[in-house]
């Protein structure tokens, strides 16, 4: 099995492309599956013309030379436990979401992606309708987004080869996952991947139906810290955005022309809480200072000169808060490119997806906290902080400015 991992950016000539990947999917189905299936049993291609079905729109354009059995975590990335009615913001869902993925290309197997994706309210302002006494699963739905309005499914395959469980295609596999019995699926809860993928109990079954954990999916991948399994880079799902996204940011990455860019978190991050002795304190103590224009100004001087353009992206709500930076720099946000933006976005999950892949286009870049020893950052707060409550700082540590 050959797993591409690049992709060539080419516009994709759909029709022959596809009548040729019908047949070497049937083809390679067939021929995994011979010893389950018999020979006029079923076939993906019906699924794969189907012009009316609602579920194959967006989903199964394209066939991939990827293996056809398949890996299934649940119909929802993270469902924290008794907080199933809210979720992580985007960067917690796409941890995991990437930790599924790993093990799917370790597994050789499609993975069975979710097709919706939870919206946490606060990452949301674009408002969100909530019946009246809905129930939890009514209030999931209520702040959930397609997940292909986020993401490029056919692109996300050129690597990792997935398909959504509201397409043609998994209700397919469901439905001959059960007429093969036990060959059909293996419900599995605590098996290693070694093992899901070794012993012959497992690696043979058309359907994997792994029990992910019901805090986080990303707390599977336990062994991130050992880098030779890591094979997925943090920036695979950002660069993996919806079509849409991507022709936005390119548009607006033209407008910007040469630009550097600055993530500025503040908002949530920024949050205290009062000690016993009824002081504030905060987990990253230096960040509401590093972020305020001043300090900002004299921070990233040495990185970016005067007279630069320079994109904000920030959960920063008072109107006019970087304005002292304009003396010294071209400013643009999103907001500047709102006729491209606002017929778009839906959400501000979509919103935050096109702002990263400006900031990732940027000359320079300055995120808010150190990830990597080589990022720029505006403040020295460490990103983890050792949960450690301390004393927000407010005044400067030498007089560089
Ligand atoms: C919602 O619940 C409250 C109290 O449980 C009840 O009084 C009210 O009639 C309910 N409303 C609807 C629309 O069901
Ligand atoms: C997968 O397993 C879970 C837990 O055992 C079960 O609730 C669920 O219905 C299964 N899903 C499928 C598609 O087999
Ligand atoms: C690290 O990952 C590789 C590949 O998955 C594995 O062979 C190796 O045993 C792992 N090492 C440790 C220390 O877990
Ligand atoms: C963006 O809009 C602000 C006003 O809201 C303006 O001052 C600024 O020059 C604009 N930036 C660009 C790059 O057009």
């Amino acid at each position: 099995m050959a797993i591409q991992k690049t992709h060539k950016g080419k516009t994709k000539p759909r029709s022959p492309t596809l009548i040729l990947t019908v047949s070497i999917a049937t083809i390679t189905l067939l021929y995994i599956a011979s010893p389950l299936f018999s020979p006029n049993g079923f076939s993906f291609s019906t699924s794969i013309n189907s012009k009316n079905s609602v579920y194959s729109k967006n989903n199964n354009r394209r066939t991939h030379n990827g293996p056809h059995k398949y890996l299934y975590w649940g119909n929802r990335i993270d469902c924290p436990g008794k907080h199933c009615d809210t979720c992580a913001g985007l960067g917690h869902q796409e941890s995991s979401l990437r930790c599924a993925l790993e093990e799917a290309m370790f597994l050789q197997r499609t993975f069975v992606m979710p097709s919706r994706m939870c919206i946490n309210p606060i990452h949301n302002n674009k408002g969100i309708f909530h019946r009246p006494n809905s129930t939890s699963e009514e209030r999931w739905a209520d702040s959930s987004c397609a997940t292909d309005s986020l993401y490029d499914v056919d692109l996300i395959s050129d690597t990792v080869p997935v398909i959504l469980d509201n397409s043609e295609m998994w209700h397919h596999v469901l439905a001959t996952s059960m007429k093969l019995g036990s060959r059909g699926v293996a419900h599995v809860e605590g098996v290693s991947k070694t093992d899901l993928k070794e012993k012959s109990l497992y690696s043979n079954i058309l359907l994997i139906n792994r029990t992910a954990s019901p805090l986080s999916w990303f707390a599977e991948c336990k062994d991130r810290k050992n880098h030779s399994s890591i094979l997925l880079p943090y920036s695979f799902l950002p660069s993996m955005a919806a079509e849409k996204l991507r022709r936005a940011a390119e548009q607006i990455k033209r407008r910007l022309g040469d630009y550097d860019a600055m993530h500025v978190r503040r908002g949530d991050v920024l949050k205290t809480r009062k000690d016993r002795f009824g002081v504030q304190r905060s987990l990253h103590p230096h960040l509401d200072r590093d972020t305020r224009p001043e300090f900002i100004l004299c921070r990233i001087a040495k990185w970016v000169p005067p007279g630069r353009t320079l994109f904000i992206a920030s959960n920063e709500r008072t109107p006019g808060y970087f304005s002292p930076l304009a003396a010294r720099y071209k400013l643009a946000y999103s907001s500047n490119y709102s006729s491209i933006l606002d017929p778009l976005i839906e959400n501000n999950y979509e919103l935050f997806m096109i702002e990263r892949l400006i900031m990732t286009g940027a000359n320079t870049f300055i995120k808010t906290m150190k990830q990597d020893d080589t990022d720029l950052s505006l403040s020295d707060d460490p990103k983890k902080n050792p949960k450690k409550w301390e004393i927000p700082v407010y005044t400067r540590d030498n007089e560089e400015c």
